[in-house]
């Protein structure tokens, strides 16, 4: 139960990356939610992404003194044994797209997913964590301008475009975001407020 202060149709996303407060902002708006936007910075410890969500959530919401929502994210690539998977930040920066091209340079097995995890929690409550998935496979080469990070590299299942080719608003019908912030959306909704 949330305290009578808090508003169900609104929450606060902290993160320090603006494509993520965009695609965030587009779906939840279409949910019902409006989204508010702060780039406070939390630590981020060792472990999934689900442990990452739940510490940084919790640290956020202590720090400002209202429901937050965090993410972490990541690539997961089968034949790399689930690699980059929670060092996909870091690999995007050193590595890049390049990069993960050469260590898949002669793997004929291309399946990769995105995963993301929101983390959701108030300065009373314990954190509550929501998990999206999207399969796909992992293209030969970079292909569109659109997205961010490993989108170019990304073809979803069913689709011969990759996340960077296709728009916005069609990455949001069914990335692993639109999926793990439909589940909090959701469970958010339901929540009662006590008096
Ligand atoms: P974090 O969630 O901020 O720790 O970052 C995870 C990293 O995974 C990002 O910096 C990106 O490199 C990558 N990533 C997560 N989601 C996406 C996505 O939707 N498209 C492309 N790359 C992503």
């Amino acid at each position: 139960m949330l305290k009578s202060s808090y508003k169900l149709n609104s929450i606060t996303f902290i993160t320090g990356n603006p494509h993520k407060v965009k695609e965030a902002r587009g779906i939840l708006n279409n949910l019902g939610i409006t989204l508010e936007h702060a780039d406070l910075g939390y630590v981020e410890i060792q472990g999934n992404l689900e442990d990452v969500a739940r510490y940084g959530a919790k640290y956020a919401a202590l720090r400002l003194g209202k429901p937050v929502i965090v993410e972490d994210a990541g690539m997961f690539i089968k034949a790399l044994k689930w690699f980059p998977g929670t060092y996909s930040s870091y690999v995007q920066d050193t590595l890049g797209n390049k990069g993960i091209l050469k260590l898949m340079s002669d793997v004929s097995d291309r399946y990769a997913e995105f995963r993301s995890v929101i983390g959701f929690c108030t300065p009373k409550t314990e954190p509550e964590v929501f998990l999206g998935t999207v399969k796909g496979r992992i293209g030969y080469e970079e292909k569109g301008e659109h997205g961010f990070a490993y989108d170019p590299l990304f073809y979803p299942e069913g689709y011969d475009k990759s996340f960077g080719e296709l728009g916005r608003k069609e990455k949001n019908q069914f990335s692993h975001r639109r999926k793990s912030l439909e589940k909090f959306a959701s469970w958010y909704k339901i929540q009662e407020i006590s008096k």
